[in-house]
């Protein structure tokens, strides 16, 4: 069953329209600011979502996340009647060029799921017309494009496939899609050809790789940013342990050096990209991934961390309250997938704290109103330094910032 749900669309006359492309997993933190790019850029653009209420958000006129200036050209899009939306793998029928960027998470044991790829290629292959572009825009395993394209074929269905990484930052997608380079990879001139025309419509800067060239190339892209992370948390934790403070070291170093500009600030480094994809490269060298398994270690291990300086500086914990701002992976989202805030809090709530938990962005009826937990709290931890926090009244509170969001560490 289609289930169209754009008020602005014409159901029964847009059935037997083609659509220039559509996306698989089109409602995501992906798909959905493509989405909209290729149809402010006068493309016909189909979303095909599995997730319902999320379809029905975006038919609404509504953006399911925080996306700077994304609720802006949703509401400038939709009028167009150039974006439709459906649950249904049946709007594949209606094109010739299909993006996937579903989800790819890893397993229990750190894997990449292969599950998902070979339920895509299921969903998928009775709706492929003959000479359908399938443009790959998850990030995956190295050789899973190789992968799919095989599998494709077995099931009898020409196509040219591509990858195409997404290497953008969340919240900052609009902006980076036009200003970054697309790689375009793909082992077949014609594919690749394809594949660039499509990305033309949304930036002028394209690089052409192979396929695995092009995996390999997303994946070191995150695994590199992780790995810097890493390397700046652990200068922290050596810096704090010497009792020396951090903030003045990192001052030193970059102040008007240039070769350690790239140097980042300490913080809790999370999400759903970074981890899941260095544990990519890691099943990748079978666990012989050494730089990016040790910055694993520090980057996960920073909210035990945290808690052990908080119990040397402030005694047992038990029974106190601790006010734990920002739930979010990072600064200004609404995104708590992989959040470590909440690694914090089970880590303080073991600890015996009482934890009271806030974010502006955040939806969950467990969280308080920030007035009600700096009343209540007598130590504040930066979980997500998010703007908000460095304005905010702190009542003279102790704050636990690894971050350098407001004055003093208190750790
Ligand atoms: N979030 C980022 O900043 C970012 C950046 C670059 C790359 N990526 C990669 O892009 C991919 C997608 O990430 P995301 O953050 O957009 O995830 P997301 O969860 O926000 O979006 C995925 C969407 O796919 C939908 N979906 C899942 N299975 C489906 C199916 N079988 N058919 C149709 N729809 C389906 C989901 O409902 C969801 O709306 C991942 O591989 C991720 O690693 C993410």
């Amino acid at each position: 069953m289609t289930t169209d749900t754009s008020r602005h669309v014409d159901q029964s006359s847009s059935q037997a329209v083609g659509l220039d492309v559509v996306i698989l997993g089109g409602g995501g933190h992906v798909g959905l600011p493509l989405s909209l790019a290729l149809a402010q850029a006068g493309l016909r653009v189909g979303i095909v979502d599995i997730a319902a209420s999320t379809v029905e958000r975006i038919g609404r006129g509504e953006m399911p996340f925080l996306e700077s200036g994304a609720d802006e050209l949703l509401a400038q899009v939709m009028p167009t009647g150039r974006l439709e939306l459906t649950t249904s793998a049946d709007m594949l029928d209606r094109t010739k060029i299909v993006v996937v960027v579903v989800g790819t998470p890893i397993d229990e044991f750190l894997n990449p799921s292969m599950t998902v790829f070979q339920k895509t290629v299921d969903q998928i292959a009775p709706h492929l017309q003959p000479g359908t572009l399938l443009v790959l825009r998850s990030t995956v395993y190295p050789g899973t494009t190789e992968y799919i394209a095989k599998a494709l074929a077995d099931q009898a269905c020409e196509v040219d496939v591509a990858f195409c990484p997404e290497r953008i930052a969340e919240g900052h997608a609009l902006e980076e899609l036009s200003g970054l380079p697309q790689i375009i990879g793909a082992d077949e001139q014609a594919a690749g050809d394809r594949a660039e025309a499509l990305f033309r419509n949304v930036t002028p800067h394209i690089i052409r790789t192979t396929t695995k060239e092009a995996e390999l190339a997303k994946l070191f892209t995150n695994a590199w940013r992780y790995i810097k992370f890493a390397a700046a948390n652990q200068f922290f934790e050596i810096a704090h342990e010497a009792g020396v403070d951090y903030t003045s070291v990192l001052r030193a170093i970059k102040t008007d050096y240039p070769r350690a500009r790239d140097l980042p600030g300490p913080g809790l480094a999370a999400g759903p990209c970074l981890l899941k994809d260095t544990m990519q490269l890691a099943a990748f060298t079978s666990d012989h991934f050494g730089l990016g398994q040790a910055a694993m270690q520090v980057n996960e291990g920073m909210p035990a961390y945290i808690v052990s300086a908080m119990e040397k500086k402030y005694g047992d914990l038990r029974r106190r309250n601790v006010g734990l701002l920002g739930m979010a992976f990072k600064a200004e989202s609404d995104d708590i997938r992989s959040s470590l805030s909440f690694k914090l809090r089970k880590l303080l709530l073991w600890s015996g704290a009482r934890v009271l938990c806030t974010d502006p962005y955040v939806s969950d009826s467990r969280l308080l109103p920030l007035d009600k937990v700096l009343a209540d709290s007598e130590i504040l931890v930066i979980g997500a330094p998010h703007q908000v926090y460095r304005q905010a009244d702190l009542r003279g509170r102790k704050v636990v910032d690894i971050w350098g969001l407001v004055d003093g560490i208190d750790l």
